[in-house]
């Protein structure tokens, strides 16, 4: 799971998406990570836990981490938040396999908003998240 800062989207569909998975017993490896690198080794934001948190979900003590091109070899899906994060992400894939592996993480060429300036996004982002991770799952089962 990918976006700028690895610390409002990102986050919780890593938190959100292991959580889902472990219900089901499934033995699939989950990680974010920030195409930006300004918070790398921090926790997410405290909007993003609180909201996680009324939702029963607790990402507090994941953190924050930079993605780069070893990214790419350590997992089999590559889901990016936005279409910045897409251009970003290819840009540093050195192969076609690599790029295959890339998507944005909604359908239909949607886009996670940026909830960062805005505290009123991210009750609507974890919705818009957790409902996806639940998709996904299906999908990739
Ligand atoms: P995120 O949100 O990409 O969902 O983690 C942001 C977090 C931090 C910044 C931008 C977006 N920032 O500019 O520091």
């Amino acid at each position: 799971m990918v976006c700028l800062g690895n610390i409002c989207r990102s986050p919780l569909a890593e938190g959100v998406m292991r959580h889902l998975v472990n219900m089901q017993g499934l033995d699939w490896k989950i990680a974010s990570a920030g195409t930006g690198n300004w918070h790398i080794g921090q926790a997410p934001d405290q909007r993003s836990v609180a909201v996680a948190k009324t939702y029963g979900y607790d990402i507090s003590t994941q953190r924050a981490r930079h993605f780069t091109v070893n990214s790419f070899d350590q997992f089999d899906h590559i889901l990016v938040m936005d279409k910045n994060n897409l251009k970003d992400v290819l840009s540093l894939a050195v192969n076609e396999k690599q790029k295959q592996k890339v998507s944005l993480f909604l359908t239909e060429d949607g886009e996670v908003a940026d909830p960062y300036y805005d505290n009123g996004l991210f009750e609507p982002v974890f919705k818009i998240v957790e409902a996806r991770c639940k998709q996904l799952i299906k999908e990739l089962k």
